[in-house]
């Protein structure tokens, strides 16, 4: 846990101390001259267009007095002293990003185009330098890479150097035992603290298009940062890494894992009986622990269903089905319905049934996740045109057909008796522990 979440532990009186001792810290600051470098919101903006400036230009010749394993550029070496971070971001999406779902893409869309992805997905001057060498595009570097820049660096999609590396030189967030990253002895040559790494524009840069980004029925494709800054999670100053990065954890756990997806929705179900056996189900879904749209983007798919199981758990029928999702054409043309429920919103959904003569039946709540239904309808769609592509490039469109399929999962599973409770109720703790409220 880190310094800012224990304070929100303490109680009211605790809180104006606080404050008042920050106030006051501050005024000593500006007295001295000794404001800390960067952490008002215009130095981290400064901060973040400068080390998110594509292209990223080179890291360059590694400074002499480096030993080779701290030269070198792959997640593998920073491993041999980060190794906490190192196992939690290989189980992350974002060493996943440069898998065949956009690389089979790169071919068609061609090198400018293809750079262009690569500044989210594999944003590192040498990535993009690799990638040009196994598609053999015209500028190409001809030699060999030199030592410092692993053979599979591009393969590694969002390395820990794409967001710390610059220069050779790392940048990370302030130090926990407030290092100043200038002590002499450490490694790397130190380190330069940057309060732009504990703040949510810090992942806005890829999670965020800018106002002149390309928008769908008048709204941006990507949006997250600004529903963050609506929600009240934004209100509260939440940021993306409290909940993603939970005491700085390297996770970033979303719509692809289903303890996360549980933690986002509280679920309701009302039973109420009327006239002739008639029973009145309303289910409530709202999002009450996403820091923004649930879903956020277009991809994923949520099915809501509501099934009657016989007294020998047979599905009998289908009371309730509901979809979850941004939903658009493959082409991204048009908008078919955008049903994501934004922060803190509830949709409400109602179904009818007779209740049957015998005992024993149930009524199950399910709920499935297909984290890349928009690639999954996109890659069909390409396959029919595989007969216009390399034989190479329709490889990997198969494999990234079968890597999307395999994500989707069930994220709740829930049965409740119609004999006894006519009332579900199923909620998630809304929040990871580390951000709970006083
Ligand atoms: C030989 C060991 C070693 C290697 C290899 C190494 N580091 Fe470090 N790193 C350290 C030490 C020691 C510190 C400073 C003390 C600490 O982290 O508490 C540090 C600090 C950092 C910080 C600053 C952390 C903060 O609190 O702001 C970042 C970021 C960082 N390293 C990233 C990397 C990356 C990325 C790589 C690989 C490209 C890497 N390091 C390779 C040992 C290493
Ligand atoms: C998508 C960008 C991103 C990638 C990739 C990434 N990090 Fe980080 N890292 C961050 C952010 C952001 C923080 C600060 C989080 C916070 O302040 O809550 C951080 C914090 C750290 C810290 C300080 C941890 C602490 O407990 O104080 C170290 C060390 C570090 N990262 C090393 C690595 C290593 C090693 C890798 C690769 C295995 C890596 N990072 C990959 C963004 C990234
Ligand atoms: C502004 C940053 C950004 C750019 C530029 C970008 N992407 Fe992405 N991409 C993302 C994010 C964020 C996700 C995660 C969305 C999700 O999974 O819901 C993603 C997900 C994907 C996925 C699904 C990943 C998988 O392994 O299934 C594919 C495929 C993809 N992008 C292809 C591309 C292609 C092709 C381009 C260039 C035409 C591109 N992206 C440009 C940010 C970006
Ligand atoms: C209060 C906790 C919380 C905050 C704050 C938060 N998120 Fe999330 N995020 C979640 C949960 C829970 C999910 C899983 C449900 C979902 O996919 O919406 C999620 C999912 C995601 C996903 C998966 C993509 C998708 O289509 O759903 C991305 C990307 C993401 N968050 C990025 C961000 C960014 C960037 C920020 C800050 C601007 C942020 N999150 C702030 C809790 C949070
Ligand atoms: C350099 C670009 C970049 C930065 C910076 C970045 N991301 Fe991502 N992020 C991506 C891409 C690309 C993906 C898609 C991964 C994939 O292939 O599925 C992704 C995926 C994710 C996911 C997983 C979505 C899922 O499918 O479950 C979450 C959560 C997420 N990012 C949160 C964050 C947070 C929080 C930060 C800031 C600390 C951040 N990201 C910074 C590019 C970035």
């Amino acid at each position: 846990m880190n310094g800012k979440n224990a304070g929100y532990r303490l109680g009211a009186v605790a809180l104006v101390l606080i404050v008042a001792a920050v106030v006051g810290w501050r005024l000593l600051w500006v007295q001295n001259g000794l404001d800390r470098a960067g952490d008002s919101p215009a130095a981290i903006q400064a901060f973040l267009d400068e080390h998110w400036k594509h292209p990223l230009p080179p890291q360059g010749t590694p400074p002499a007095h480096y030993p080779p394993n701290e030269a070198l550029l792959g997640a593998q070496s920073c491993a041999q002293c980060h190794a906490s971070q190192f196992k939690d971001w290989q189980a992350s999406r974002h060493s996943q990003t440069m898998r065949a779902g956009i690389v089979w893409q790169f071919d068609l869309f061609g090198q400018a185009e293809s750079n262009t992805c690569m500044n989210c997905h594999a944003p590192l001057a040498e990535q993009k330098a690799l990638v040009a060498r196994d598609m053999s595009w015209a500028n190409a570097p001809a030699d060999d890479p030199p030592a410092h820049i692993p053979r599979q660096l591009h393969h590694q999609g969002l390395t820990c150097a794409a967001c710390h590396v610059r220069g050779h030189e790392r940048f990370g967030p302030e130090h926990r035992a407030a290092l100043s990253g200038t002590e002499s002895g450490l490694p790397h040559g130190g380190f330069q603290p940057r309060p732009a790494f504990s703040d949510s524009k810090f992942c806005a840069t890829c999670h965020q298009f800018p106002e002149d980004g390309p928008r769908l029925n008048g709204k941006l494709r990507q949006d997250t940062y600004n529903e963050w800054l609506r929600s009240d999670f934004g209100r509260q100053g939440v940021s993306c890494q409290a909940c993603h990065m939970p005491d700085r954890r390297h996770l970033w756990r979303g719509i692809s894992d289903a303890d996360m997806v549980r933690r986002a929705m509280a679920v309701e179900l009302l039973g109420s009986d009327g006239e002739d056996g008639r029973l009145d189900l309303a289910l409530t879904i709202s999002n009450v622990g996403a820091g923004h749209h649930f879903p956020a983007y277009m991809v994923p798919r949520i099915d809501v269903r509501l099934v009657l199981l016989d007294p020998d758990g047979a599905e009998v029928g289908q009371l309730l089905h509901h979809v979850l999702q941004w939903r658009t054409t493959v082409d991204l043309a048009q908008e078919e319905f955008d049903t994501r429920l934004p922060a803190g919103e509830s949709v409400r959904l109602e179904a009818a049934m007779t209740r049957p003569d015998v005992p024993g039946y149930h009524l199950a709540l399910r709920i499935d996740v297909a984290p890349k239904d928009h690639y999954e309808r996109m890659y069909r769609d390409m396959m029919r045109q595989a007969q216009r592509m390399k034989p190479q490039t329709v490889d990997l469109l198969r494999i990234a057909m079968r890597e999307a399929a395999a994500t989707r999962y069930r994220a709740i599973n829930e049965q409740v008796a119609l004999d006894d409770v006519v009332a579900l109720r199923l909620r998630y703790r809304p929040l990871p522990e580390e951000v709970a409220a006083p």
